[in-house]
């Protein structure tokens, strides 16, 4: 049995290591290899993970990089396919809701390669956003569906999708729980001088956003940076602000970018590796994100989280109690951040129990096995 991993952006990478790790430990029986796009190419949002998470290169480099969305897909679809037609998989596995993602399944699906959706029947259901056209997209042609949680089996099961659809949990526990070891023992190396101190007393919010929705609206960007310039004011608390680099780039096309760098309650930092971020978010008072892996690991790891959206595909987190949404342009930021603080964080974590990866690859290769053995019948 041959799988095919396409992957491109850093939470891909992230959590698709439990996929990949079990695949490892399997490496007598299952031929597997892995297609990176190059979607994320920077160091610090691409390398840093395959040396911390210590996974194998990949063994296909597309080099696709930044481009618009059509020609960014068209690149990885005419890339992907011709890998593809090469190495002859009998399944491609795919994970979450990036271009990347539509391009691995659609490249695959028109060659008659089964597909598998990890994180599968997520829906915000706001097609506004390209990540949830990417989803819709990914689950309606994919062969299995690996949901993290029932309510996005129920997601699935109002779209007509009912087969081949596994309740797995979500790899990113795996993910966490195999990290944040390491990453506590490292904490001394990896954090110094001020940050170390800072880290250490657990006195400050973490912040990322990056979701083109917050960034590539100027009005929208400047509502969250005044919030955000409150919070830090009212509750003279640090926030550690890690940037991808879309929202610098906007920040500074906006001309927002001096406010922040002005205020000395704002930390302002490359994006980071995941040891050290898996740490800025367990010690947090409280995170403030639009990330959808950030409302997840915060659930995880027992941190009030505020999301700056109108909506979220992690409804469980609401559920639960370690989330809630705000509208930064129309509600108010300080009473949000008021109630999260004064949260109970005793919530039960939605996502599972660590076990995703090694389910995924139990499923897939049993699955297989089973239609050999039909096949010669
Ligand atoms: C992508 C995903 C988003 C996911 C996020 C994870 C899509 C449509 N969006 O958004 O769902 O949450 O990844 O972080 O697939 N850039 C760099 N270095 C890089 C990559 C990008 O500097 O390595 C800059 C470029 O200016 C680029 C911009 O960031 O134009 C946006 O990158 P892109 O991959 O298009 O989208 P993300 O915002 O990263
Ligand atoms: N992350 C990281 N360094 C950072 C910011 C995020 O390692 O500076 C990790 C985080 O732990 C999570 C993942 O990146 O696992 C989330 O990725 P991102 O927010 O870019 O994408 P999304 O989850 O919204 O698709």
């Amino acid at each position: 049995m041959k799988i095919g991993i396409v992957l491109g952006t850093r939470p891909e990478i992230i959590k698709l290591s439990p996929v990949i790790r079990e695949l490892e430990k399997l490496k007598e029986n299952i031929d597997y290899f892995v297609i990176h796009t190059n979607q994320h190419y920077s160091e610090n949002l691409n390398r840093i993970f395959f040396k911390e998470l210590n996974l194998p290169e990949p063994k296909y480099n597309l080099k696709v990089g930044s481009a618009s969305h059509g020609k960014q897909t068209g690149m990885m679809l005419e890339g992907i396919e011709e890998v593809l037609i090469r190495e002859k998989p009998e399944i491609v596995v795919v994970q979450g809701d990036t271009n990347t993602t539509l391009a691995g399944a659609l490249a695959s699906t028109k060659l008659g390669i089964e597909v598998a959706h990890v994180e599968a029947g997520l829906r915000s259901y706001d097609r506004s956003m390209p990540e949830e056209i990417n989803r819709v997209l990914t689950d309606h042609i994919s062969n299995y569906l690996f949901v993290p949680t029932e309510v996005a089996e129920e997601n699935l099961r109002r779209e007509g999708i009912t087969e081949n659809v596994f309740l797995v949990g979500n790899t990113v526990v795996d993910a966490t729980f195999q990290n944040i070891k390491i990453a506590e023992e490292k904490k001394e190396e990896i954090f110094e001088g001020e940050m170390l101190d800072i880290v250490k007393g657990g006195d400050y919010f973490l912040l990322t956003i990056h979701r083109a929705e917050n960034t590539d609206n100027s009005r929208k960007l400047k509502s969250i940076v005044e919030g955000i310039l409150k919070v830090a004011e009212y509750y003279d608390e640090t926030v550690i602000f890690p940037l991808h680099p879309r929202t610098e780039g906007k920040l500074k096309e906006y001309h927002l970018w001096d406010k922040l760098k002005k205020n000395k309650n704002i930390k302002m930092l490359e994006p980071t590796g995941y040891f050290k971020f898996l740490i800025l978010e367990k010690y947090a008072k409280l995170i403030l994100t639009d990330s959808g892996g950030v409302q997840e690991e915060a659930c995880i790891l027992k941190v009030p989280c505020i999301t700056l959206r109108k909506n979220t595909e992690r409804p469980e987190t609401l559920e639960v109690g370690s989330n809630i949404l705000v509208d930064i342009e129309r509600e108010n930021i300080l009473e949000a951040v008021d109630s999260m603080l004064r949260r109970n964080r005793n919530w039960e974590n939605p996502f599972g129990d660590g076990r995703s990866g090694e389910r995924i690859v139990k499923i897939l290769s049993e699955s297989y096995n089973l239609s050999i053995k039909n096949e010669k019948e």
